[in-house]
């Protein structure tokens, strides 16, 4: 029987294409095949970060939209994995491309439950975008005993306060139309000083917010993050 072909899982950085793994570029240069996210209102990201390292392969657009309610984005995922199941069979490798990296709250993982079990199925790390807002702002994520947590603003206020009140850093993932009320948040729990505020870090259209509450009282883009932190010790 033929081999089948291999599913990577590329982990592609927060949006500086320098900031891919040498691995990430290889898999991406040698692959026949290449699928992305493809949200229908707006370009692909991955397809964008990718784009300087891609040479004319198949492409294969997933069209689900980071904001798919989850009936809508499995049923993508459910198509998408027919469509590369049949790369797959055919022999062909496939490099799904993921921003940030491919494990950490990446839609990879739900095409890696759909096709891991019948295929062979290799992840490339990426640098996460919470590792990317440390770097672009200067600020350690955590040193000595430390503890961080990581939380998307969507599991309600409840879990964010105690968040703010029992770890040392956070990182507020997926702040979108919360913004105004996650800095109404860390200003009842004392951490506003330590907090800062990334939209798109490493991309060309990056902005730092430091004084926090300066930030309009608007919903805010899907790409960015609030990092709390400890800062370094005088
Ligand atoms: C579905 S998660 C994907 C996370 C990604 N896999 C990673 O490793 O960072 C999307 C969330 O990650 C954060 N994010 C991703 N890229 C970002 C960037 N370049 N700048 C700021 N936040 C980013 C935002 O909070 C966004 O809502």
């Amino acid at each position: 029987m033929a081999a089948t072909g291999t599913l990577y899982g590329v982990g592609l950085g927060p949006g500086d294409p320098e900031l891919l793994t040498l691995k990430a570029v290889r898999i991406l240069q040698t692959v026949p095949v290449v699928a992305y996210l493809a949200p229908p209102d707006s370009r692909s990201q991955a397809r964008e970060i990718a784009a300087s390292w891609l040479g004319g392969q198949r492409e294969v657009p997933i069209p689900v939209s980071c904001q798919a309610d989850r009936s809508q984005a499995n049923q993508a995922y459910n198509e998408a994995a027919l469509i590369l199941a049949q790369e797959l069979e055919a022999g062909r490798d496939v490099a799904l491309l993921c921003e940030g990296d491919p494990l950490f709250y990446g839609s990879f993982t739900y095409m890696m439950q759909r096709l891991a079990g019948r295929f062979p199925c290799v992840v490339i790390p990426g640098i996460s975008s919470v590792n990317a807002v440390a770097a672009v702002t200067g600020r350690p994520l955590v040193t000595g005993n430390e503890r961080i947590a990581v939380i998307p603003a969507t599991v309600g206020e409840d879990a964010l306060r105690q968040a703010l009140a029992g770890y040392d850093s956070i990182a507020i993932m997926k702040p979108g139309r919360r913004r105004a009320r996650i800095v109404e948040l860390l200003q009842e729990t004392g951490r506003l000083a330590d907090a800062v505020y990334v939209e798109q870090a490493t991309r060309p259209e990056q902005r730092i917010v430091t004084d926090i509450t300066t930030l309009e009282p608007t919903p805010g883009p899907y790409f960015s993050l609030f990092l709390v932190s400890r800062g370094i010790a005088a």
